[in-house]
Formats: structure tokens, sequence, C-alpha cells
């Protein structure tokens, strides 16, 4: 049985047993693990403001940028998936928020690729620049409504056990 610290386990969700999985460590490695997102956001965020500024260097390092971040929210959005969809508890209200999250994934893979095709192949930093900074916005907004909708049926059902235990 590993530790059970965010810190430990940061991307690692998909690589636990299910029985590993309680609904309060779940909820803290993906808070954790949106706190690092957000990190990484604001460093691509900051690299395509460098490239609208036509900063010496600026192209090489944006498309670093989104493939770091491409990498880490694939791996984040893979485990929350998993995770969420075997612990959430069954309501009309969590399933109509998981089926949301499952629909917000599949447009973010979408421009994800879409982020990595113009970084492989375009000369224009410039059109990457300004898909970044949308794309940035959109996995921000996302967040906030997955820890305001999704995350808090994880909360609220360790809160009324421990209530009523
Ligand atoms: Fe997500
Ligand atoms: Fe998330």
């Amino acid at each position: 049985m590993p530790t059970k610290t965010p810190n430990r386990l940061h991307w690692l969700l998909r690589e636990l047993d299910d029985t590993e999985l309680d609904q309060e460590f779940v909820r803290d490695v993906l808070l954790v693990q949106h706190d690092r997102l957000r990190e990484l956001l604001a460093t691509l965020d900051e690299r395509a403001a460098d490239v609208i500024r036509a900063e010496p260097g600026s192209g090489l390092e944006l498309r670093e940028a989104v493939e770091n971040l491409a990498q880490a929210l694939t791996d984040h959005m893979r485990g929350e998936e998993h995770a969420l969809a075997t612990l959430m508890p069954l309501t009309p209200a969590s399933g109509q928020a998981l089926a949301y999250m499952r629909e917000e994934h599949v447009r973010q893979r979408t421009e994800i690729e879409a982020m990595r095709s113009l970084a492989s192949s375009s000369a224009d930093a410039i059109r990457l620049a300004l898909t970044v900074g949308a794309f940035v916005a959109a996995v921000r907004i996302d967040m906030e409504l997955e820890e305001s909708q999704c995350l808090s049926f994880l909360h609220v059902t360790d809160r009324y056990r421990q209530a009523s235990g």
C-alpha cells in the first residue's frame, strides 16, 4: 500500500489499484494536480505572449511549453476520469457532471492534438500563440468547474460519512 501523500503520487492516480483509492485521497491528489497544471498554464501563457511580442527564441520556448502542458494534462485527464468514474456516488446530478467532464476532455484532447500539429509543422508561431491563448483560458475555466462540481461530490460524501458514522 503506497503512502497517501499527494506529493508522492502527483501524477500516478491511474497506476493505483482501485482498492487503494478513496474519495478524500483522490480529491486531494486532483487538487494538487490542478495547482501544478495552473503553473504550467501560466508558463504557457507567458511563452505565447513572448511570441506575440516577437521576443528572440520565443517560438522554440512556446513549443516546449506546449508539450510540457500537453503531457501533464493528458496524464491528469486519464487518471481523473478513471478515479471519478470509480468513486463518485451515482446520482443523476453526479452522472451529469461526469458526462460533462468527459465531453470537456474529448474537446481538450482534440485541441491538444491541434496545438501539437501546429507546433510540429507550422512556421507560423503567431497562429500557435493565439490558439494557445484561447486554450489556456478554456482549461482554467474547466478546472474551476470541476472543482465546484465533480470534486464537491467527493467532499460532501466524505463529510456525510464522518458525520453519520
Ligand atoms: Fe478534467
Ligand atoms: Fe481536472
